[in-house]
């Protein structure tokens, strides 16, 4: 009769070699069931134990056991190897090679605001006008009194002034800019200045307490309404990319002699009336109209040689028109979303 036991001390080698054979943790798992499962080989060796004479039994069972011990030795040794392994693979797998040229990024647009001012920018300065700007912050005399708007004068009320405790005001407009070019340039003058202007307005789909502006002015000799219309005309046509319907209303500005409103047909209802133009089928586009006689003298112009327009248009309605834009504050909440585009 063979010793008991000398068969399984080759079976010990076996177990440990399988064990270290095994390269992934999905290998060592079958190892465990054919091994240690419920079905596996060392309950088969047990279960045949049964059959065997007492005293054979009891050594049998003893190597039986040493090799279950033994295989699950190599087991949890080889399982924890593996283990570890795959914790080195997720971290080189998660490796940040900082020397490897980066990806593709989604790229930022420019704000439809600047867009469509160098539209605006371009035509201008194409017909020979200059950008000129100026402080946002002013003084009484640039935003109000050289712009034949006298203090105490109800006009100033028109435009919800802020002020600072220092009575400087946050400009109401940008025509305060056509003084300063008038005080700096010489006529001829071609300027047009873009820049935010400041209102104490309740905040809405269609005001907002800060806003754009682009104001123009030409200074010249022989000046008149028509050059204005012309100008407004064709400086509409080229935002809306095509000619649209206009309209012109007479229109008071303190600075402006005589001063006009330049209507277009509304765009999202082709002047049929809707709840943009308020049923109106027209809107309100461009204030402007030639110099006033008391402006050019307070800017040390003789009204008599010189005469001038001006106009000065709501930036942002323009914006939201050509855009599709249908809420003055998606302009300034950074959650901008195109809707349509004319
Ligand atoms: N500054 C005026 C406003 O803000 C607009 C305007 C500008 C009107 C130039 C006439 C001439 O309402």
């Amino acid at each position: 009769m063979m010793d008991g036991a000398a068969d399984l001390d080759g079976r010990v080698i076996e177990v440990q070699a399988e064990a270290l054979a095994c390269v992934d943790l999905g290998a060592l798992e079958e190892l465990r069931l054919r091994w240690l499962g419920k079905k596996g080989e060392i309950t088969g060796l047990l279960k045949s134990l049964g059959a065997l004479p007492a005293e054979e039994r009891a050594r049998r069972g003893a190597a039986i056991n040493a090799l279950r011990d033994s295989a699950t030795a190599a087991w949890e040794s080889r399982k924890g190897e593996l283990e570890r392994k795959a914790e080195d693979a997720a971290l080189d797998a998660g490796w940040i090679d900082v020397t490897a040229p980066s990806g593709a990024r989604p790229a930022g647009r420019l704000h439809p605001i600047t867009l469509l001012l160098e539209e605006v920018i371009d035509h201008f300065t194409g017909l020979g006008f200059e950008v000129a700007t100026g402080p946002e912050i002013e003084d009484e005399f640039h935003n109000f009194d050289a712009l034949n708007i006298p203090k105490d004068h109800p006009a100033r009320d028109v435009w919800d002034t802020f002020y600072t405790d220092r009575r400087e005001i946050p400009r109401t407009h940008t025509s305060s800019v056509q003084i300063r070019a008038m005080q700096t340039r010489k006529p001829p003058i071609r300027v047009i200045s873009p820049g935010r202007v400041f209102r104490n307005e309740t905040i809405d789909a269609t005001h907002h307490a800060s806003f754009n502006q682009v104001e123009g002015l030409l200074v010249d000799r022989h000046v008149t309404i028509a050059h204005l219309k012309h100008t407004l005309e064709t400086l509409v046509a080229k935002l809306m990319g095509r000619k649209v319907e206009t309209r012109f209303r007479p229109a008071f500005y303190p600075f402006v002699e005589p001063g006009l409103d330049l209507d277009v047909q509304c765009v999202f209802c082709a002047g049929v009336g809707c709840s943009i133009c308020k049923g109106s089928g027209w809107i309100e586009l461009i204030p402007g109209g030639l110099v006033h006689p008391k402006v050019l003298d307070a800017c040390g112009l003789d009204p008599d040689q010189w005469q001038g327009f001006a106009f000065g248009m709501g930036f942002d309605r323009m914006v939201m028109m050509r855009y599709g834009i249908d809420d003055i504050r998606r302009l300034y909440d950074g959650r901008l979303q195109l809707v349509r585009q004319f």
